[in-house]
């Protein structure tokens, strides 16, 4: 116990030291660099043009050729739809020569994020290798930190249950032994005066542990009882099912290396019930000038298991992918026009609630989106330690995991009853979100009274374990 706390203290002092020092970096282009590589290599390069204009010196070229300051950059870079609807002539104009392809909004970057990535585009080699130095000296800290951490216990619950079985098994037995003894005993037609005492003296022994006999029994009833619950709790666990999909499309590449948000492909999570697989619009949005893979990345995995002889055969397959998605959905990539039916990729669903089942994405990653972000900080979601990287994708991670590190999703929880209710149970309502503020300000007032003013307000206070909310 003792020692865990320590390697706590341990693991926050060093989680400062590291806070602070990227406050030290914040101003500089090795943190705009790792932003750009994040955020903008989907559709940008410093040098030539991609699925966007060429980027290098951008906010200089920007004021000798158009006369636009650093708040025009960045204004756009927040939110180019917002620019070119307010009627911006220039938005409008690159809009219009970039034949109207849509660039992402990044309103989660702060005017301290957009400054560093204009600083990288001013001077991309000198950003690049202090973003070098900086990883290797969090690599360093972090192995520290990692070698601070002690293996914790565990299993002490699991070891008492196995005890009271193996006291519960001879309880049962001894009991049966005597009552197999008086059976035969009485089914000798007259007792001998040994038999009689023996049979006398059971019923004594009987009366005289009738009460342990009746906890033991009790004890049964609540196992039994358990096993029911426990079953329905974990009822269809499809931890890690992974099927095989029609195109070999991998989240890594998009999710991670690319850093496209979760919510450019999945845009319906925010508004409604589901979240939606993108159509092959989406896909096209890029994939008309993306044609082939010429990324760094590859799967090692995939040579190592013989699949491909090295990493440039599997580079091969993904631009062999990228061209079975422009088949499938009658591209022609030659002319850049459909030229086949348009049809839709029929990707095989991975999460499935039954019917019965009510769950909405709007629910958690709205209302819900601070509360389980301060759960993954606090640590009360199971593996919060490597949800939590400060990724504005971090709310989809504590349900789906870290879906930007795989390449095909599997579940990476059980997705049970039981699943949902721990989470309810253990996560502290965001009490300051609009609607939560508007209809449960008295409940909460109430709590505060009976309570105090730090009583936690978890999901389960605010009707999250009845049934009615989650079944129809
Ligand atoms: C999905 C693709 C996409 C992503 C990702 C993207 N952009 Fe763009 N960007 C574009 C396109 C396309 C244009 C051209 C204007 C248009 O069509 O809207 C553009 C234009 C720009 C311009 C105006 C350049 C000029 O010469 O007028 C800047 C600056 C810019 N982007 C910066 C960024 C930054 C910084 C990031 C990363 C934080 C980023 N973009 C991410 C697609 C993208
Ligand atoms: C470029 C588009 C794109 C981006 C970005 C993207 N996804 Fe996906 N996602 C897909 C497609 C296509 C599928 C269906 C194929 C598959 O399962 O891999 C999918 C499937 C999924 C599934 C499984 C759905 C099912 O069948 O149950 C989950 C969960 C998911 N994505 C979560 C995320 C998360 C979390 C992120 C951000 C880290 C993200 N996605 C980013 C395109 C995208
Ligand atoms: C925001 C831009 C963007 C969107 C949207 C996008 N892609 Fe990609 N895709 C890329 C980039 C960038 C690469 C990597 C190219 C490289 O590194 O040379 C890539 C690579 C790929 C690859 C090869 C690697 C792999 O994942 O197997 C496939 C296949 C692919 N995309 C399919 C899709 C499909 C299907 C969709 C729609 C669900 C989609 N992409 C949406 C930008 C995008
Ligand atoms: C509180 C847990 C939770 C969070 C947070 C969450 N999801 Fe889900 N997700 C689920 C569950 C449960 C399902 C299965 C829903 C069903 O079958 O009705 C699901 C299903 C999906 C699917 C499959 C298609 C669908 O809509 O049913 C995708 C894609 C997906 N989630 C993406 C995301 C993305 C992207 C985010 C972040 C913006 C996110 N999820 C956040 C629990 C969550
Ligand atoms: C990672 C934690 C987490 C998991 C897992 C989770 N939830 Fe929730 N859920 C929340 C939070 C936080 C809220 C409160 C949102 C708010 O402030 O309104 C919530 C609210 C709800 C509500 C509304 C409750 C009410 O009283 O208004 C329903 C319904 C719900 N969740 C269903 C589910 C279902 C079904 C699952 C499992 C498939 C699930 N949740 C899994 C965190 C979670
Ligand atoms: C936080 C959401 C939530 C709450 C509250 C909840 N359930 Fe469930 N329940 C689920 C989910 C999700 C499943 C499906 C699990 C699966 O498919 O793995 C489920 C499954 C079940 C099943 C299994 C049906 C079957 O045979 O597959 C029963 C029965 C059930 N719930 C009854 C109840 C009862 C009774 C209550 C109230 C005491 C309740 N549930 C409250 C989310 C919830």
């Amino acid at each position: 116990m003792k020692a865990r706390f320590l390697t706590r203290i341990r693991l926050w002092s060093a989680a400062v030291v590291m806070a602070t020092f990227s406050l030290v970096q914040a101003q500089d282009a090795g943190k705009g660099y790792e932003l750009f590589e994040q955020n903008c290599t989907a559709c940008h390069q410093i040098d030539g043009k991609l699925i966007g204009p060429e980027l290098r010196n951008v906010e200089k070229r920007l004021q000798d050729e158009q006369g636009l300051g650093k708040e025009w950059l960045h204004a756009w870079i927040k939110d180019n739809k917002a620019l070119r609807e307010s009627g911006d002539a220039y938005a409008n104009k690159v809009y219009a020569e970039y034949n109207n392809t849509e660039m992402l909004i990044f309103s989660g970057l702060s005017e301290g994020d957009i400054d560093n990535i204009l600083a990288y585009t001013a001077d991309p080699d000198g950003g690049k290798a202090a973003a070098d130095e900086a990883k290797a000296k969090a690599e360093e800290e972090a192995k520290a930190a990692k070698a601070a951490t002690s293996q914790g216990g565990g299993g002490a619950d699991t070891g008492i249950v196995a005890v009271g079985f193996v006291v519960l098994g001879v309880l049962l037995l001894w009991i049966l032994m005597r009552v197999n003894a008086l059976a035969k005993a009485t089914s000798l037609n007259e007792l001998d005066p040994a038999v009689a005492k023996s049979a006398k003296s059971f019923s004594e022994t009987f009366d005289k542990y009738k009460k342990v006999a009746g906890l033991a029994v009790g004890v049964l009833a609540f196992f039994a009882l358990f096993n029911v619950y426990w079953g329905l709790m974990g009822i269809g666990v499809d931890k890690g099912y992974e099927p095989e999909q029609p195109i070999y499309f991998s989240h890594k590449v998009h999710a991670g290396i690319q850093g496209v948000d979760c919510q450019y492909c999945h845009s319906s999570a925010k508004y409604g019930k589901v979240s939606g697989i993108p159509s092959t619009n989406v896909c096209m949005n890029c994939h008309k000038s993306i044609k082939e893979y010429k990324g760094e990345y590859f799967e090692e995995e995939l040579v190592a298991s013989g699949k491909f002889a090295d990493g440039a055969e599997v580079k091969k397959f993904y631009t062999g992918e990228i061209q079975k998605m422009y088949k499938a959905i009658g591209w022609n990539p030659e002319t850049n026009t459909y030229d086949g039916p348009q049809k839709p990729i029929e990707w095989i669903r991975i999460h499935n609630m039954p019917d019965f089942v009510f769950f909405s994405h709007a629910q958690h990653v709205v209302a819900g989106e601070q509360a389980i972000l301060k759960a993954i900080k606090e640590g009360t979601i199971p593996n919060s330690k490597e949800l939590n990287i400060g990724s504005g994708d971090q709310v989809c991670f504590a349900c789906h995991g870290r879906v930007d590190e795989m390449n095909e999703v599997k579940m990476a929880n059980d997705f049970t009853m039981g699943w949902c209710i721990e989470c309810h149970r253990t996560t502290e309502v965001d009490m300051d979100n609009e609607y939560n503020k508007e209809y449960y300000a008295e409940l909460h007032e109430k709590l505060k009274k009976q309570y105090g003013d730090a009583t936690k307000i978890t999901v389960d206070a605010i009707g999250g374990l009845e049934c009615g909310k989650c079944h129809y």
